[in-house]
Protein backbone atom coordinates (compact mmCIF):
# COMPACT_ATOMS: atom_id res chain seq x y z
CA UNK A 1 0.00 0.00 0.00
CA UNK A 2 1.64 3.62 -0.97
CA UNK A 3 2.31 5.66 2.44
CA UNK A 4 0.12 8.99 2.83
CA UNK A 5 0.74 11.99 5.10
CA UNK A 6 -1.58 14.17 6.58
CA UNK A 7 1.18 17.93 6.57
CA UNK A 8 -1.85 19.88 4.64
CA UNK A 9 -6.04 19.47 5.14
CA UNK A 10 -5.71 18.98 1.12
CA UNK A 11 -4.01 15.53 1.86
CA UNK A 12 -6.94 14.15 3.16
CA UNK A 13 -9.31 16.68 1.02
CA UNK A 14 -11.86 13.98 -0.24
CA UNK A 15 -12.07 11.57 2.75
CA UNK A 16 -12.96 14.68 5.33
CA UNK A 17 -16.00 14.63 5.80
CA UNK A 18 -15.84 10.85 6.47
CA UNK A 19 -12.81 11.52 9.10
CA UNK A 20 -15.61 14.30 10.97
CA UNK A 21 -18.07 10.83 10.95
CA UNK A 22 -14.97 8.36 12.29
CA UNK A 23 -13.95 10.89 15.00
CA UNK A 24 -17.80 10.74 16.56
CA UNK A 25 -17.49 7.00 15.66
CA UNK A 26 -14.76 6.45 17.65
CA UNK A 27 -15.44 8.52 20.20
CA UNK A 28 -18.64 6.77 21.08
CA UNK A 29 -16.90 3.82 20.91
CA UNK A 30 -13.99 4.74 23.51
CA UNK A 31 -13.00 1.75 25.68
CA UNK A 32 -14.87 -0.49 23.47
CA UNK A 33 -11.65 -0.57 20.28
CA UNK A 34 -10.22 -3.74 20.30
CA UNK A 35 -6.82 -3.07 19.74
CA UNK A 36 -6.72 -2.44 16.00
CA UNK A 37 -3.46 -0.54 15.73
CA UNK A 38 -1.46 -3.53 17.80
CA UNK A 39 2.07 -3.66 17.33
CA UNK A 40 2.83 0.01 15.81
CA UNK A 41 4.88 2.93 16.79
CA UNK A 42 4.30 6.37 16.66
CA UNK A 43 6.85 8.52 16.63
CA UNK A 44 6.53 12.30 18.12
CA UNK A 45 8.93 14.62 17.34
CA UNK A 46 8.64 18.23 19.39
CA UNK A 47 10.59 21.47 17.91
CA UNK A 48 8.42 23.53 19.90
CA UNK A 49 5.76 22.78 22.97
CA UNK A 50 2.70 21.36 23.06
CA UNK A 51 0.17 20.10 25.94
CA UNK A 52 -2.90 18.99 23.30
CA UNK A 53 -1.06 17.37 20.49
CA UNK A 54 1.17 15.39 22.65
CA UNK A 55 -1.12 13.84 24.96
CA UNK A 56 -3.44 13.40 22.33
CA UNK A 57 -1.80 11.67 20.09
CA UNK A 58 0.05 9.23 22.91
CA UNK A 59 -3.55 8.86 24.23
CA UNK A 60 -5.10 7.90 21.13
CA UNK A 61 -2.17 5.41 19.75
CA UNK A 62 -2.36 3.87 22.91
CA UNK A 63 -5.98 3.24 23.43
CA UNK A 64 -5.94 2.34 19.52
CA UNK A 65 -3.55 -0.57 20.96
CA UNK A 66 0.06 1.19 19.50
CA UNK A 67 2.87 3.05 21.23
CA UNK A 68 4.23 6.33 20.96
CA UNK A 69 7.53 7.91 21.46
CA UNK A 70 8.17 11.39 22.22
CA UNK A 71 11.36 13.28 20.90
CA UNK A 72 13.06 16.35 21.37
CA UNK A 73 14.26 17.40 17.96
CA UNK A 74 17.06 19.40 20.15
CA UNK A 75 18.22 16.34 21.25
CA UNK A 76 18.19 14.03 17.71
CA UNK A 77 21.31 13.85 15.99
CA UNK A 78 19.12 16.29 13.43
CA UNK A 79 19.74 18.90 15.76
CA UNK A 80 23.28 18.55 15.85
CA UNK A 81 24.23 18.27 12.07
CA UNK A 82 22.83 15.10 10.85
CA UNK A 83 20.85 15.38 7.55
CA UNK A 84 16.64 15.34 7.75
CA UNK A 85 17.22 13.21 4.75
CA UNK A 86 18.61 10.36 6.92
CA UNK A 87 17.16 11.37 9.85
CA UNK A 88 13.82 10.48 7.90
CA UNK A 89 15.22 7.27 6.54
CA UNK A 90 16.46 5.95 9.84
CA UNK A 91 12.75 6.37 11.67
CA UNK A 92 11.30 4.78 8.53
CA UNK A 93 13.50 1.73 9.66
CA UNK A 94 11.78 1.81 13.25
CA UNK A 95 8.56 2.33 13.17
CA UNK A 96 4.76 3.04 11.46
CA UNK A 97 4.28 6.62 11.59
CA UNK A 98 6.03 10.09 12.44
CA UNK A 99 3.98 12.98 13.95
CA UNK A 100 6.02 16.30 13.71
CA UNK A 101 5.64 19.39 15.12
CA UNK A 102 7.95 21.74 12.98
CA UNK A 103 8.79 25.61 12.66
CA UNK A 104 9.07 25.28 9.16
CA UNK A 105 6.95 24.31 7.05
CA UNK A 106 9.72 22.96 4.96
CA UNK A 107 11.55 20.95 7.00
CA UNK A 108 8.29 18.90 6.99
CA UNK A 109 7.71 18.58 3.32
CA UNK A 110 11.16 17.18 3.61
CA UNK A 111 10.45 14.42 5.95
CA UNK A 112 7.01 13.97 4.46
CA UNK A 113 9.02 13.29 1.02
CA UNK A 114 11.37 11.26 2.28
CA UNK A 115 10.32 9.21 4.90
CA UNK A 116 8.52 5.71 3.88
CA UNK A 117 5.95 5.92 6.48
CA UNK A 118 3.20 8.29 7.03
CA UNK A 119 4.47 11.56 8.53
CA UNK A 120 1.22 13.63 10.00
CA UNK A 121 2.03 17.26 11.11
CA UNK A 122 0.80 18.33 14.81
CA UNK A 123 1.33 21.84 13.00
CA UNK A 124 4.21 23.90 11.48
CA UNK A 125 3.93 27.86 10.74
CA UNK A 126 1.55 26.99 7.32
CA UNK A 127 -1.26 24.71 8.71
CA UNK A 128 -2.56 22.44 11.97
CA UNK A 129 -4.48 20.05 10.08
CA UNK A 130 -5.40 17.93 12.79
CA UNK A 131 -6.45 20.91 15.14
CA UNK A 132 -8.76 22.04 12.00
CA UNK A 133 -10.49 18.17 12.24
CA UNK A 134 -11.19 18.08 15.76
CA UNK A 135 -12.47 21.40 15.58
CA UNK A 136 -15.03 20.35 12.40
CA UNK A 137 -15.84 17.35 14.92
CA UNK A 138 -16.69 19.72 17.02
CA UNK A 139 -18.94 22.34 14.96
CA UNK A 140 -20.98 19.31 13.54
CA UNK A 141 -21.40 17.91 17.53
CA UNK A 142 -22.57 21.00 18.35
CA UNK A 143 -24.61 22.63 15.26
CA UNK A 144 -25.91 18.80 13.81
CA UNK A 145 -24.10 20.11 10.34
CA UNK A 146 -22.40 22.51 8.34
CA UNK A 147 -24.28 23.49 5.57
CA UNK A 148 -25.68 27.44 5.95
CA UNK A 149 -23.48 27.79 8.99
CA UNK A 150 -21.17 30.50 9.29
CA UNK A 151 -17.75 30.74 11.07
CA UNK A 152 -16.38 33.71 11.80
CA UNK A 153 -12.16 33.33 12.54
CA UNK A 154 -11.11 36.81 14.34
CA UNK A 155 -7.35 37.81 15.00
CA UNK A 156 -4.08 36.36 13.51
CA UNK A 157 -4.39 34.79 10.27
CA UNK A 158 -1.86 32.11 11.36
CA UNK A 159 -1.61 28.29 10.67
CA UNK A 160 -4.97 27.41 12.76
CA UNK A 161 -7.03 29.87 10.37
CA UNK A 162 -5.39 28.47 6.92
CA UNK A 163 -6.21 24.66 8.15
CA UNK A 164 -9.31 25.91 8.80
CA UNK A 165 -9.62 27.69 5.55
CA UNK A 166 -9.71 24.46 3.53
CA UNK A 167 -11.58 22.47 6.17
CA UNK A 168 -14.33 24.64 6.35
CA UNK A 169 -14.48 24.57 2.08
CA UNK A 170 -14.18 20.83 2.07
CA UNK A 171 -17.24 20.49 4.37
CA UNK A 172 -18.75 23.08 2.82
CA UNK A 173 -19.04 25.69 5.78
CA UNK A 174 -18.72 29.25 4.90
CA UNK A 175 -15.99 31.40 6.72
CA UNK A 176 -15.18 34.60 6.99
CA UNK A 177 -11.38 35.70 7.82
CA UNK A 178 -11.77 38.79 9.71
CA UNK A 179 -7.92 39.98 10.33
CA UNK A 180 -5.68 42.95 10.31
CA UNK A 181 -4.40 43.82 6.51
CA UNK A 182 -1.30 43.24 7.60
CA UNK A 183 -2.36 39.93 9.09
CA UNK A 184 -4.49 37.94 6.57
CA UNK A 185 -4.13 34.09 6.05
CA UNK A 186 -1.76 33.10 3.29
CA UNK A 187 -3.10 34.24 -0.17
CA UNK A 188 -2.72 31.06 -2.07
CA UNK A 189 -4.79 28.88 0.63
CA UNK A 190 -7.28 31.67 0.92
CA UNK A 191 -7.46 31.53 -3.05
CA UNK A 192 -7.43 27.63 -3.01
CA UNK A 193 -9.60 27.19 -0.07
CA UNK A 194 -12.43 29.68 -1.87
CA UNK A 195 -11.67 27.39 -5.28
CA UNK A 196 -13.25 24.34 -2.97
CA UNK A 197 -16.10 25.94 -1.36
CA UNK A 198 -17.34 27.32 -4.32
CA UNK A 199 -17.21 23.85 -6.12
CA UNK A 200 -19.15 23.15 -2.60
CA UNK A 201 -21.62 25.51 -2.79
CA UNK A 202 -20.16 27.73 0.23
CA UNK A 203 -18.52 31.37 1.04
CA UNK A 204 -15.13 31.55 1.97
CA UNK A 205 -14.73 35.65 2.25
CA UNK A 206 -11.58 37.74 4.34
CA UNK A 207 -12.66 40.63 6.22
CA UNK A 208 -11.26 43.14 8.46
CA UNK A 209 -14.34 44.22 9.98
CA UNK A 210 -15.57 42.12 13.15
CA UNK A 211 -19.02 44.15 13.58
CA UNK A 212 -19.42 43.85 10.28
CA UNK A 213 -18.17 40.18 10.03
CA UNK A 214 -19.96 38.48 13.44
CA UNK A 215 -23.48 39.62 12.21
CA UNK A 216 -25.19 35.96 12.63
CA UNK A 217 -22.24 34.36 12.73
CA UNK A 218 -22.83 30.58 14.19
CA UNK A 219 -19.46 30.39 15.10
CA UNK A 220 -16.83 32.30 16.31
CA UNK A 221 -13.33 31.41 16.46
CA UNK A 222 -9.90 32.67 17.49
CA UNK A 223 -6.35 31.94 18.05
CA UNK A 224 -3.22 33.99 20.01
CA UNK A 225 -2.20 36.91 18.68
CA UNK A 226 1.38 35.78 18.76
CA UNK A 227 2.51 32.29 17.28
CA UNK A 228 5.12 30.23 18.41
CA UNK A 229 8.11 31.33 16.08
CA UNK A 230 6.13 34.61 15.83
CA UNK A 231 9.15 37.55 16.96
CA UNK A 232 6.23 40.42 16.82
CA UNK A 233 6.05 42.23 20.32
CA UNK A 234 3.38 41.52 22.33
CA UNK A 235 2.89 45.33 22.95
CA UNK A 236 2.54 45.89 19.13
CA UNK A 237 0.16 42.80 19.15
CA UNK A 238 -2.19 43.88 21.56
CA UNK A 239 -2.22 47.46 19.78
CA UNK A 240 -2.80 45.73 16.03
CA UNK A 241 -5.26 42.79 17.56
CA UNK A 242 -6.98 44.54 19.81
CA UNK A 243 -10.53 45.28 17.94
CA UNK A 244 -10.68 41.65 17.52
CA UNK A 245 -11.25 40.24 20.28
CA UNK A 246 -13.78 37.81 21.70
CA UNK A 247 -15.68 39.58 24.47
CA UNK A 248 -19.63 39.62 25.49
CA UNK A 249 -19.87 42.73 23.21
CA UNK A 250 -18.73 40.71 19.75
CA UNK A 251 -20.69 37.85 20.90
CA UNK A 252 -23.62 40.36 21.27
CA UNK A 253 -23.75 40.49 17.58
CA UNK A 254 -23.91 37.11 16.84
CA UNK A 255 -26.43 34.61 16.73
CA UNK A 256 -28.10 34.14 20.43
CA UNK A 257 -27.08 30.35 19.72
CA UNK A 258 -23.59 31.05 18.79
CA UNK A 259 -20.54 28.94 20.13
CA UNK A 260 -17.54 30.31 20.95
CA UNK A 261 -14.04 28.59 19.69
CA UNK A 262 -10.66 28.75 20.28
CA UNK A 263 -7.74 25.66 19.73
CA UNK A 264 -6.25 26.86 23.35
CA UNK A 265 -3.92 27.80 24.82
CA UNK A 266 -5.61 31.01 25.30
CA UNK A 267 -4.16 34.18 26.47
CA UNK A 268 -7.46 35.55 28.25
CA UNK A 269 -8.10 39.31 28.43
CA UNK A 270 -5.66 39.38 24.96
CA UNK A 271 -7.54 37.09 22.09
CA UNK A 272 -10.61 36.44 24.59
CA UNK A 273 -12.07 37.69 27.36
CA UNK A 274 -12.52 35.06 30.53
CA UNK A 275 -15.99 35.67 30.79
CA UNK A 276 -15.94 34.36 27.75
CA UNK A 277 -14.04 31.75 27.40
CA UNK A 278 -15.67 30.06 30.82
CA UNK A 279 -19.31 31.39 29.72
CA UNK A 280 -21.71 29.42 28.13
CA UNK A 281 -21.39 29.36 24.61
CA UNK A 282 -17.83 28.82 25.10
CA UNK A 283 -17.35 24.85 23.81
CA UNK A 284 -13.07 25.16 24.34
CA UNK A 285 -13.12 22.02 26.40
CA UNK A 286 -15.06 19.86 24.21
CA UNK A 287 -13.25 21.29 21.12
CA UNK A 288 -10.07 20.16 23.06
CA UNK A 289 -11.38 16.54 24.36
CA UNK A 290 -12.17 16.31 20.38
CA UNK A 291 -8.39 16.29 20.08
CA UNK A 292 -8.01 13.12 21.33
CA UNK A 293 -11.22 11.56 18.92
CA UNK A 294 -9.88 12.95 16.03
CA UNK A 295 -5.91 11.57 16.30
CA UNK A 296 -7.63 8.42 16.63
CA UNK A 297 -9.07 8.67 12.86
CA UNK A 298 -6.16 9.82 11.63
CA UNK A 299 -4.02 7.35 13.37
CA UNK A 300 -6.81 4.61 12.24
CA UNK A 301 -6.69 5.56 8.58
CA UNK A 302 -3.00 6.07 7.96
CA UNK A 303 -1.35 3.27 9.90
CA UNK A 304 -3.51 0.85 9.86
N1 LIG B 1 -4.03 23.35 20.14
C1 LIG B 1 -2.80 22.80 20.26
O1 LIG B 1 -2.22 22.29 19.30
O2 LIG B 1 -2.31 22.81 21.53
P1 LIG B 1 -0.85 22.37 21.99
O3 LIG B 1 0.11 23.43 21.51
O4 LIG B 1 -0.95 22.30 23.48
O5 LIG B 1 -0.52 21.04 21.37
N1 LIG C 1 -1.11 29.51 16.20
C1 LIG C 1 -0.60 28.88 17.39
C2 LIG C 1 -1.29 27.59 17.64
C3 LIG C 1 -0.89 26.86 18.88
C4 LIG C 1 -1.60 25.55 19.04
C5 LIG C 1 0.89 28.67 17.25
O1 LIG C 1 1.36 28.29 16.17
O2 LIG C 1 1.62 28.91 18.22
Amino acid sequence: MVKRNLISVLDMKDEWPALVDLSIKLKEERGNHNAPLEGKTLIMMFEKPSTRTRISFDVAITELGGHALYIDVSKMQMGHGETVEDTAKVMSRFAHGIMYRAYDYKMMDRIGEVATIPVISGLDNLEHPCQALADMVTIKEKKGSFRGKKLVYLGDGNNVCNSLLYASATVGLDMIACCPATRMPNAEIMLGAARIADANGSKIIASHDPIEACRDADILYTDTWVSMGDDTPEEKAIKLFKMYQINSDLLSIAKEDCIVMHCLPAHRGQEITADVMDGPQSVVFDQAENRLHAQKAVLYTLLR
